[in-house]
């Protein structure tokens, strides 16, 4: 069972959850998560970093609302839409890249989605299927189609997961600058914490699963002004505590 979020929304994403448990093949229940607590100011990046299998997806489910089955409370900001991407670019392959941006948003403008394009660098994709795009260009693809509807909360679970390093590097960049366009409170689930030193303002450490929050982390200097050796001494840190 759980509470609604209260009329309007609240400004920032709060997230306590007693319990989370799901049933094993043999219909014995697993627990996966339990007393998870945190909270993220509006407009803030705050990155998830924990074990492989420590339950990060499916608190994104919980937050996306795909997944009601939990004990305790979610309160997601205002009452903007939601933009997911998924560890895998989950597009329609029977549409072109701008349908599948655009499926989801019918009422977002031409203009907006030129600039999409062209800060993600799929202008000269647009009417090419996901099955001739390389998995950076799908990836690619699946943000444009988060930031299309122009959301109050992104979800982000590990955007860049298997790419090589420097394409990984270049969509950082490229995430970057559509969050300083349009700022949008965002959680992002990554393995790296290179990545979450350089884009988030706060970092989140979970346990092994059943997961929750065994360090929070906020970031300084601000996001875009810090240096790669700080970057470095911030992610040093985390993988002392992870
Ligand atoms: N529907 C389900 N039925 C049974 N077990 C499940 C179900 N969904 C998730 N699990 C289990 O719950 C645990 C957490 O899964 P989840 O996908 O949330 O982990 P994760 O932290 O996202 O892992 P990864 O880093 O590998 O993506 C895993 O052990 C997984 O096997
Ligand atoms: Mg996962």
């Amino acid at each position: 069972m759980n509470d609604a979020s209260p009329a309007g929304g609240p400004a920032r994403l709060e997230v306590d959850i007693r319990s989370k448990s799901v049933s094993a093949a043999n219909g014995a229940p697993v627990e996966i998560l339990r007393d998870l607590s945190l909270s993220l100011r509006e407009g803030r990046i705050g990155a998830i970093l924990g074990p492989s299998g420590c339950g990060k997806t499916t608190l994104l489910k919980c937050i996306a609302g795909l997944d009601d089955g939990y004990d305790g409370r979610i309160g997601r900001p205002g009452l903007g839409r939601l933009g997911m991407v998924f560890q895998e670019p989950r597009l329609l392959p029977w549409r072109t890249v701008e349908q599948n941006i655009t499926l989801p948003a019918p009422n977002v403008n031409a203009a907006d989605i030129d600039a999409l394009l062209n800060v993600l660098h799929l202008t000269e994709h647009r009417t090419h299927y996901p099955g001739e795009l390389s998995l950076g260009l799908a990836r690619r693809v699946a943000l444009a189609r988060a930031f299309a509807v122009e959301p109050g909360l992104l979800l982000l679970d590990e955007p860049f997961v298997s790419l090589d390093a420097p394409l990984a590097a270049e969509l950082r960049r490229e995430l970057a600058a559509l969050v300083s366009r349009r700022p949008v409170t965002t959680l992002l689930v990554t393995h790296d914490a290179s990545e979450a030193a350089e884009l988030a303002d706060v970092i989140f450490v979970f346990s092994p699963r059943p997961a929750r929050v065994i360090a929070q982390i906020p970031v300084e200097p601000p996001r875009g002004k810090r240096t790669a050796s700080e970057i470095t001494a911030i992610a040093a840190r985390i993988a002392a505590i992870s």
